[in-house]
C-alpha cells in the first residue's frame, strides 16, 4: 500500500473562504481550516450550518467568495475545477450508474482519464478489494443493497488514487445497524490508507468514531476544532456542549459566590449573574447513597427520579431537579444519568436521588 500512501499525503488549507449565494444567503463566513496530510477531519454540525458548502469549496464544486483560497500540498488550487484537483468524493446518494456493473462503475473515472484497459482493471480490482466487495464486481448496481452501493461509491472514489477523500454524510441513508458497521469499516480503511480525508456528518457519534479532529460548525462558522476528547470534555461554548454527546443542564443563578438552582446551592466562585447554567455529563455523576457525605472535591446535587427508561444493557434515569416536595417543572430537556442493567428494580419514579459531581466536571459558559 505504500504507493497509495505517497499519493495521498496531501495537506489541505482553506484560507479565508466564505460563500454567499445569490439572494444574499451567507452559507459560510470567511473561514480558515488547515488539514494535515493524512489527517481525518470531520465537519460536524446541525443541518444548514455550512458543512456541505465547505466540502464543495475544497472539492472545487463551488468557488469561494473573492479573497478565499484553497491550497493542496501548498499549491493554490482555487481556480482549478474538480476534475483537476484529483480528489475522491462520496455522497449520501450513491450517484452510481445503474446500467453499469460494479467493476465498470469503479473503473469509470479511470476510463475518463484515458487510463489503459489493463491498468483500469488492476486499479479497480484493488479498490474493490480494499472495500471488501471483490465478489460483487460483475453485479449490476440495482442488484445491490444500500450498504453495498455505498462501498461501491467508496471504491470508485479510491480507484483513481486521489490526493484526498471527501465524504458528505455517506452513511445517512442507511439503517442504524448498517450505519454503525460501515462507519467502523470506513474508519479502519482511512487509517490503513493514511489518506487525507474530510468527512461531513450531523451525527456526533459518527464524528467521534472516525475523526482525528472534529470541527464543530455552527451558522456558517467554526465553533470549535479539536480532538474528539477535547470537544467532548472541554467544549468551547454552550452550543458545542449541548450538541456533542449527552449533556445535563441545570438553570439557576449565581449569587454571593454560589450557584443557586433547583438542584441545590453549590459554592462556585464566579461573578453574580441572574441567568446561569451549569452543565455536566451523565457519566461524570456518581449516585450517592442516602445520608452519605459529600466526597472531597465534589458537589452534591439533589434530584427526584421522574422516569426509568429501559435501554437493554443500561437503564436511563430521567431526573427532575429538586427534592420530592419542591421538584420544579423542568424547563427544556431533563437531566439524565445511566446505570448498569444489573441495577434493575433498584430505582423507581418518585425516589429522591443525590448525585455527586467533581467540581472539575461542572462546566459553565
Ligand atoms: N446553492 C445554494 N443556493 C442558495 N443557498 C444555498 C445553496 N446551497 C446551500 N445554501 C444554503 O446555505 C446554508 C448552508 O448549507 P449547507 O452547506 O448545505 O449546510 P449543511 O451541509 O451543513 O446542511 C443553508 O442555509 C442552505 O440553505
Ligand atoms: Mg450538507
Amino acid at each position: 500500500m505504500s504507493g497509495r500512501a505517497t499519493a495521498a499525503d496531501t495537506a489541505i488549507q482553506v484560507i479565508g473562504c466564505g460563500k454567499t449565494f445569490g439572494g444574499g444567503t451567507v452559507a459560510l463566513e470567511p473561514t480558515d481550516l488547515s488539514i494535515a496530510a493524512g489527517e481525518t477531519v470531520v465537519l460536524l454540525g446541525p443541518s444548514g450550518c455550512g458543512k456541505t458548502t465547505m466540502l464543495r469549496i475544497i472539492a472545487g464544486l463551488e468557488s469561494p467568495d473573492p479573497g478565499g483560497r484553497v491550497l493542496f500540498g501548498g499549491e493554490d488550487v482555487t481556480p482549478l475545477p474538480i476534475e483537476r484537483r484529483n480528489i475522491g468524493m462520496v455522497f449520501q446518494s450513491y450517484a452510481l450508474f445503474p446500467n453499469m456493473s460494479v467493476a465498470e462503475n469503479v473503473a469509470y473515472g479511470l476510463r475518463v482519464r484515458g487510463v489503459g484497459r489493463a491498468r483500469r482493471r488492476a486499479e479497480a480490482a484493488e479498490a474493490l478489494a480494499l472495500c471488501r466487495i471483490a465478489d460483487l464486481a460483475e453485479r449490476r448496481i440495482d442488484q445491490l443493497s444500500g450498504g453495498q452501493r455505498q462501498r461501491v461509491a467508496l471504491a470508485r472514489a479510491l480507484a483513481a488514487r486521489p490526493r484526498a477523500l471527501l465524504l458528505d454524510e455517506p452513511l445517512t441513508a442507511l439503517d442504524a445497524s448498517l450505519r454503525e458497521h460501515l462507519r467502523g469499516e470506513i474508519d479502519a480503511l482511512l487509517r490503513r490508507l493514511g489518506i487525507t480525508a474530510v468527512y461531513v456528518t450531523h451525527d456526533q457519534a459518527e464524528a467521534m468514531t472516525i475523526a482525528d479532529r472534529v470541527v464543530v460548525m455552527r451558522k456558517g462558522g467554526i465553533a470549535q476544532s479539536g480532538s474528539p476528547q477535547e470537544v467532548y470534555f472541554r467544549p468551547a461554548d454552550r452550543f458545542v456542549a449541548e450538541f456533542v454527546g449527552l449533556m445535563n443542564r441545570i438553570d439557576g443563578r449565581l449569587r454571593d459566590g454560589a450557584f443557586d438552582g433547583p438542584a441545590g446551592r453549590l459554592p462556585l466562585p464566579a461573578p453574580d449573574r441572574p441567568d446561569a447554567a451549569l452543565f455536566f455529563r451523565p457519566e461524570a455523576a456518581r449516585i450517592l447513597a442516602p445520608g452519605a457525605t459529600c466526597p472531597a472535591g465534589m458537589a452534591v446535587l439533589q434530584f427526584t427520579i421522574a422516569r426509568v427508561q429501559f435501554l437493554g444493557d443500561r437503564q436511563r434515569l430521567i431526573l427532575e431537579a429538586g427534592g420530592p416536595q419542591d421538584a420544579a417543572p423542568a424547563a427544556g430537556a431533563r437531566p439524565v444519568v445511566q446505570v448498569d442493567a444489573d441495577n434493575r428494580g433498584t430505582f423507581a419514579p418518585g425516589q429522591p436521588l443525590m448525585l455527586a459531581v467533581a467540581t472539575d466536571d461542572l462546566l459553565m459558559f
